[in-house]
């Protein structure tokens, strides 16, 4: 099998597993399908190496929210564990496990130390898949990351297991890196304004 080959089937193997285990879930399956959208545009514009890597894990990278991968109850970690389980590549797993900077939040879920053995993957993929989750918006349907973080807020008020002043850091990090994508995006082309352009704001 050519190495083309393998990295394609890779992302088709992503996909389906997405739709199966997220079948019950359509607006999640729908933000995931939108984060690996994002992914394969910005890994192209970014002309990242192996870029089918990123666009497998932004399809996987919620998985851990089903019920049946249940374990800790930390998503991140469970869908990680599952895909290393099914013989994933690490780079995958890895990308699964720290995305958007769930090892801020890994102590409060007591699984600080399953975290701690795994280490981020290689190069700007974790900032990749952050950009990709925020900018899909919880339904795919795309989103100013801003937004997003305001929706998590509110979504997530009720985990207060999770001190505020962390929660607000984890989300100033997860900011800081889609400002960093978007940056070097806007940097490496202006073929994709519309996409990758911040929408104005009013304070
Ligand atoms: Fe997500």
């Amino acid at each position: 099998m050519t190495a083309s080959l393998s990295m394609h089937l890779l992302v088709r193997d992503a996909q389906t597993l997405a739709h199966t285990l997220l079948s019950g879930d359509p607006r999640r399956l729908a933000h995931v399908r939108g984060a690996a959208l994002i992914a394969g545009m910005a890994a192209g514009a970014l002309r990242v190496d192996q870029p089918e890597t990123l666009v497998a894990a932004a399809w996987l990278h919620d998985i851990g929210y089903a019920p049946s991968l249940r374990r800790t109850g930390f998503h991140p970690l469970d869908g990680a564990m599952f895909l290393a389980r099914k013989g994933w590549p690490d780079s995958v797993v890895l990308l699964v496990a720290h995305h958007s900077h769930a090892a801020v939040l890994a102590p409060y879920y007591g699984v600080h130390h399953h975290m701690s053995l795994l280490d981020h993957a290689p190069g700007n993929g974790d900032d990749i898949i952050t950009f990709s989750d925020l900018r899909a918006g919880t339904n795919g349907m795309g989103a100013d990351p801003r937004d997003r973080i305001d929706d998590m807020r509110r979504r997530h008020a009720d985990r207060t297991f999770v001190p505020s002043d962390i929660r607000e850091a984890r989300y100033r990090m997860m900011l800081t890196a889609a400002a960093r994508v978007n940056a070097a995006i806007n940097g490496a082309t202006r073929a994709q304004p519309t996409l990758m352009r911040q929408p104005p704001r009013a304070s």
